[in-house]
Order: C-alpha cells, then sequence, then structure tokens
C-alpha cells in the first residue's frame, strides 16, 4: 500500500457524500426557486377564469330625453367580462324619471320565465307578450305568474348623461338573484 492512499485501498467516500449532499441541496434550491416562480405565473394564468363577471357603467343616453313618469326604452352596447372571455352585445333598459328626479332603470327581461317586456302607454303597464304577466310603472307586479317586481339595475346620472350597470337576472324565483 501507498502511503498516499487512503486507508482500507478504496476511493475516499467522505468527498463523495459530500458531493452527493450539495448536489441535493442545489436541486432542492433550484425546486424551491422554480416553485416561487411557477406559482405565480400560473395564478395569473388561472386566476381570471375563476374572476366573477365584471360589469362596467354603461352610458345609455341623455337624462333630459327622459320624460318624467313615462318608460323610455334605452338601448345600448354592453360589455361583459367573464373569465378571459369578452362578451359584446346590445341591451335595451327600460327608464323611468321619478317626479323627484330620480331616475330608476329596469332590468329589460320578465321575471317569470325572461321574455321580453313593452311599456303599453294605452293601459298604463308593463306587459309581457309570453305568459300575460304585466307591471306597474314602478315595476310591481299587477297580475300574471311574474314571482317579483322587475329587476331594478344599478343607475346614476353624470354631467346630464345616465349611467347604467347592466345586470342579468334568474328568473322565476320570489328573489332577485344576479347571474
Ligand atoms: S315570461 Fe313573462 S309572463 Fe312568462
Amino acid at each position: 500500500m501507498k502511503d498516499d492512499e487512503p486507508p482500507g485501498g478504496g476511493f475516499s467516500t467522505p468527498v463523495g457524500s459530500r458531493r452527493t449532499f450539495f448536489h441535493w441541496v442545489t436541486l432542492a434550491a433550484a425546486g424551491v426557486v422554480g416553485l416561487g416562480l411557477a406559482f405565480p405565473l400560473v395564478g395569473a394564468l388561472v386566476s381570471p377564469a375563476f374572476r366573477r363577471r365584471r360589469r362596467e357603467w354603461v352610458d345609455v343616453g341623455d337624462v333630459e330625453g327622459v320624460p318624467v313618469g313615462r318608460p323610455t326604452q334605452l338601448d345600448h352596447i354592453t360589455t361583459i367580462r367573464d373569465g378571459w372571455m369578452e362578451t359584446t352585445s346590445q341591451k335595451a333598459v327600460w327608464a323611468v324619471k321619478q317626479p323627484e328626479g330620480g331616475v330608476r332603470v329596469f332590468s329589460p327581461i320578465c321575471t317569470h320565465l325572461g321574455c321580453g317586456y313593452r311599456w303599453d302607454d294605452a293601459d298604463k303597464k308593463f306587459l309581457c307578450p309570453c305568459h300575460g304577466s304585466s307591471f306597474d310603472v314602478n315595476g310591481r307586479v299587477t297580475g300574471g305568474p311574474a314571482p317579483r317586481p322587475l329587476d331594478v339595475l344599478p343607475s346614476k346620472v353624470e354631467g346630464g348623461r345616465l349611467l347604467v350597470m347592466y345586470k342579468d337576472f334568474k328568473s322565476g324565483l320570489a328573489e332577485s338573484v344576479e347571474l
């Protein structure tokens, strides 16, 4: 046996095990760094899919153009963001200017089973053609199977413009439940 050979004649295990140890420490550190980078990235990609519908205020017209006490249909284009989906569609709302100055805006969907309704100026009622529900100028049910009053949409007046946040509601329920 030579002088410079380790006792036992084999290759040194302490150096080998130290190298293995550092190899695993490096791998573990790389894993931690990788996960730290991956989580925010995956979160950014996936979170919009779980995000609730996002709606925006939409300008539906000049508030001066809405007569007091007489429902007025206002058509507009609205954009709804639902996760990654962005949908732009034409909608209508019914606006009723109140004698005291505010404006009440109704969803255009009948609360019974979701048909569109119209204002009948002769009858002074909102009438739904599908199953005969009717509502007064304040949206209260006056006839037919509708289980609740017309759904009121959030609205505000800014700079003489009427702004509305369009929403959809479940039909057929006694309570107003947003979709
Ligand atoms: S959907 Fe309007 S009365 Fe049925």
